[in-house]
């Protein structure tokens, strides 16, 4: 019997030492420790033996399940503390790395001009208002002193969707809603930027999509020359204090007298160059005095109240400021068009 329990602590022992993870253990630890382990059925075979045999061989019993067991739970710690290591290794950081650079985006460079021009209109006074972009026709024309079958229409191909509903030209019915708004009663000084829609086939200057900013100042004793100053801050305060600007005479239904305003070129400061075709001067905006029909037609009393109104293309004024020579980069979002432009007012870098 004191043969068996030796073989048993060796061959134990033996795969103890042998054992490559806890799971091995754990059997080892059942095959001989187990209650039908082997060293549990030697025990019982005890019952045979004589008084003073039995607890000799208790004692060696215990002995060699004891070395067992202590074995068995280095052998475990030794594992635990190699897959611990291990896992270390493994998930070790290395702090010292360079981090990993994270994209960052900016305001789109048109957003960026028509907060420009929205703040320095806030600052003299004016609000920025919004409207459809499915606009009726009454507004979009008719409200502007454009009736059915004039020919100005002509001058905006437009997207109809019924005969009443159409995607508006211009943000001009902007000044038509505002001033509905204000009853006939309140002065107005508003801007209102947004999407415009013109049936154009798409070039290097055209667009079917692309955005206005209307302007509309209505108060009594609101003259020419208010609309010339304001006009000038606009011009001076987007493209620099040394640029002038001129007014030339032109038409449109709801402005009556109207003007187009020009700037002096920059780059050839008006000797005449090829950015301004030879003139010395760069056209920018249409506006002029709101007609008096628009006025009544809003409920304003033409012989009380006068305004100017103007209109013009952020675009446009994108392209002039920063040199950029095709409308189609705003909306072909290629990234390295748009990311150049993300110091500009409004961008993030
Ligand atoms: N709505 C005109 C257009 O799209 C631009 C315009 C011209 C707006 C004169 C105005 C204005 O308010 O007074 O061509």
């Amino acid at each position: 019997m004191k043969e068996q329990l030796e073989n048993i602590r060796q061959e134990a022992l033996a795969k103890v030492s042998e054992a490559a993870d806890l799971k091995e253990l754990q059997d080892i630890k059942v095959t001989y420790l187990g209650k039908k382990g082997s060293l549990t059925s030697v025990l019982r075979g005890m019952g045979n033996l004589s008084k003073e045999e039995r607890p000799v061989v208790g004692e060696i019993a215990n002995n060699v399940r004891e070395a067992i067991t202590k074995e068995i739970d280095e052998k475990t710690d030794a594992l635990e503390q190699a897959a611990l290591e291990e896992k270390l290794e493994n998930e070790a950081l290395d702090v010292t790395l360079p981090g990993r650079p994270v994209q960052v985006g900016g305001a789109h460079l048109l957003t960026s001009i028509i907060e420009e021009i929205e703040d320095l209109f806030i600052g003299m006074g004016y609000e920025v208002r919004e409207g459809p972009e499915v606009e009726t026709d009454y507004f979009n024309f008719e409200a502007l002193n454009l009736p059915k079958g004039h020919p100005a229409r002509d001058m905006q191909d437009t997207f109809y969707i019924t005969n009443e509903l159409l995607l508006r030209t211009h943000t001009s019915p902007v000044q038509a809603r505002t001033m509905q708004h204000y009853g006939g009663t309140q002065p107005v000084r508003m801007i209102c930027p947004g999407k415009v829609y013109r049936r154009d086939t798409d070039d290097a200057t055209h667009s079917h999509q692309f955005t206005q900013i209307e302007g509309l100042y209505v108060d009594k004793n609101v003259r020419m020359s208010d609309l010339k100053g304001t006009l000038d801050n606009f011009a001076k305060s987007m493209f620099g204090d040394d640029r002038e600007i001129r007014l030339r005479p032109s038409f449109f239904p709801f402005t009556e007298p109207s003007v187009e305003m020009d700037i002096s070129c920059k780059v050839c400061k008006g000797d005449g160059c090829s950015v301004c075709k030879h003139s010395g001067w760069i056209e920018i905006l249409g506006g002029g005095m709101v007609h008096p029909n628009v006025l009544e037609m809003a409920g304003y009393d033409s012989e009380e109240y006068t305004g100017f109104a103007f209109g013009m293309g952020p675009e446009r004024i994108a392209m002039l400021k920063y040199g950029i020579d095709d409308i189609r980069h705003f909306y072909t979002n290629d990234k390295r068009f748009i990311t150049q432009y993300h110091h500009a007012k409004g961008g993030t870098l």
